[in-house]
């Protein structure tokens, strides 16, 4: 069941320190925003928590996309939510038995979804896919932005299509890492939804003309 393929950029790129200026400008001309929560623990980066989903939520009404690259997301839904994210990702690596965290999202009335590190298998997630709104399938190791597209991953998202494709359901598959104009193709023939872009979009001289042409080649089937 393909839905239109829909654009995230990744608010790690943009300038933290004019985050809403750089969000304002491309508003416009993208589907949901991506927001990279990392504790310096499941990932040896940190990023950003509660406070910053709470003042994005005060200057966008765009769908909050968080995800929680954190080893203890259970704990951390709730301030999330109430912060003001739409939707939710936890790691396969992080909770190995996802069902706790999902019932606590399905409390909470946050969108829930499962991401799988390039290593993982899909297999490690197939049992959950019915219950997740969206699988993010990483193309770079989580932690950092500006990191090289692993085409290696492709066959996952073929394999996800078919899961899902077989069985009818309603789950998204997004794609997170190294998108840009060279690898979304690619990554859509594979059978992704939601495309994560961060350093193409946000680095571009001209952002909103980055978006339009990935955009492009997305409607390109
Ligand atoms: C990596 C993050 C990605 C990243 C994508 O840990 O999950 O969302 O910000 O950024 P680019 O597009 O630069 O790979
Ligand atoms: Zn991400």
């Amino acid at each position: 069941m393909r839905t239109p393929p829909r654009i995230a950029p990744s608010i790690l790129a943009a300038d933290f320190a004019h985050l809403g200026r750089d969000i304002e400008a491309i508003s416009d001309h993208v589907d949901l925003l991506h927001v990279d929560v990392m504790d310096g623990h499941f990932v040896p980066n940190i990023s950003l928590g509660p406070p910053v989903i709470a003042s994005l939520r005060g200057s966008t009404d765009l769908y909050l996309d968080c995800h929680l690259m954190i080893s203890d997301p259970l704990s951390y839904l709730e301030p999330i939510k109430q912060a003001g994210a739409d939707g939710v990702t936890v790691h396969i690596e992080a909770v190995p038995n996802p069902n706790p965290v999902a019932a606590e999202a399905r409390l909470l009335a946050l969108d829930f979804g499962l991401v799988v590190n390039p290593p993982t298998p899909i297999s490690a997630i197939e049992p959950y896919v019915e219950m997740a709104s969206m699988v993010v399938v990483m193309s770079v190791h989580p932690g950092y932005g500006g990191q090289s597209f692993i085409a290696d991953v492709l066959p996952k998202i073929e394999h996800l299509r078919e899961i899902i494709d077989s069985q009818a359901l309603p789950t998204d598959i997004e794609v997170d890492g190294g998108i840009d104009l060279r690898t979304v193709g690619p990554a859509r023939e594979a059978g992704a939804d939601v495309f994560v872009a961060g350093t193409s979009v946000f680095r571009a001289d001209d952002p909103v003309e980055a978006v339009k042409k990935l955009r492009t080649i997305l409607n390109r089937e």
